[in-house]
């Protein structure tokens, strides 16, 4: 029998899926150290502040932040934090520091993304007292427990698997304290993109099988079938990164449908540029002072092919139709 090559083509694309973890926070990273918003805790996360300046890069990233926390924090006010929240895909996500500091943690935060991603998470988060601190603080007992591949805390939790394995998903998930019966925020920012349509519709199907009351967001690429998008696609793919998802970021109602396809009750999708002007705008004209944008053009299209969708379901009566710009 012919020996197992070290590498398949498959293992490339994922490890080019992983890489773009770095990307994003790296951006972040940057765009926090010209003040776009505050993230004491992105630097413990990569080393690099690289980014491009004028470019709109910033501006979109802050639109992205800005819009998803809206969501998350109007979550969390509707719950009055009795809750639990999954970041899907989360990389080097920062979102359980600040909830931590502004003391509106859920009653969990779970994590996943892929092994390799969460041993880099893992050992940062071992390696740097302010990430290490808040999780020990919230931490009633001795047992945390920490491997390389998972870390489960009272309030935090991160796990290793891949999102295209619902079984395993869902196993290591109840093995970490998943409590169906609360209400649950799934997040995912620029992760189901990387999966095919149906592996997605899965991941979306499952979450809104296993939760009565929960809210999803999905923060993506939207209008990819215009000469824009094909660029977008293209660049990627010299990368070696394959977007196997797009053909769901057609258009925002591609975006609703494949949640109310799979069950969920409700399903609204904006475009960025749409977020932009509803976000606050005395904020907003702040960071338009911050950096000369010599690229207009180039925000205006970045910002017109990204958009965060949110869908709900609302057993307990919660309101979460309510939750909006
Ligand atoms: C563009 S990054 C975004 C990271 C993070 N959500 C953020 O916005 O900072 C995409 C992330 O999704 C993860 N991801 C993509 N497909 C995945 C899969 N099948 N299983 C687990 N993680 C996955 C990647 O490893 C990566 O960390």
């Amino acid at each position: 029998m012919a020996a197992r090559p070290p590498f398949t083509d498959s293992d490339t694309a994922d490890e080019a899926v992983r890489a773009t973890c770095d990307d994003a926070t790296t951006c972040k990273r940057f765009a926090t150290s010209k003040g776009y918003w505050k993230d004491p805790y992105v630097q413990h996360f990569v080393r690099s502040v690289g980014g491009t300046e004028g470019s709109g890069i910033n501006r979109g990233y802050y639109a992205l932040v800005r819009g998803v926390n809206h969501l998350l924090d109007a979550f969390i006010q509707k719950t009055e934090c009795d809750c639990q929240i999954i970041n899907l895909g989360a990389g080097l996500d920062t979102t359980f520091w600040r909830l931590k500091d502004e003391n509106r943690l859920p009653r969990k935060y779970f994590e996943v993304d892929f092994p390799t991603v969460v041993a880099r998470k893992i050992h940062n988060i071992k390696t740097k007292p302010p990430l290490s601190k808040p999780i020990i603080e919230t931490h009633s007992t001795d047992s945390l427990l920490l491997d390389g591949h998972s870390l489960d805390s009272d309030r935090y939790c991160v796990i290793g698997a891949d999102l295209r394995d619902i079984s395993n998903l869902d196993e290591k998930l109840k093995k970490f304290q998943l409590n169906p019966e609360i209400p649950t925020l799934l997040l995912s920012e620029c992760v189901l993109v990387y999966m095919t349509p149906a592996q997605s519709s899965s991941l979306v199907h499952w979450a809104a099988d296993t939760f009565h009351t929960a809210m999803f967001i999905n923060y993506e690429q939207v209008n990819m079938a215009d000469r824009f998008g094909q660029v977008m696609i293209e660049n990627l793919q010299r990368r070696l990164c394959n977007l196997a998802g797009v053909e769901v970021c057609q258009s925002l109602d591609s975006q609703k449908e494949r949640f109310l396809k799979a069950g969920w009750e409700q399903a609204d999708a904006l475009d960025m540029m749409t977020v932009y002007g509803v976000l606050p705008q005395d904020d907003v004209e702040r960071i338009e002072h911050l950096e000369f944008l010599d690229e207009k053009e180039l925000l205006l299209q970045l910002l017109q092919h990204y958009s965060i969708c949110w869908a709900s379901k609302d057993k307990l009566k919660l309101g979460l139709s309510q939750v909006a710009f």
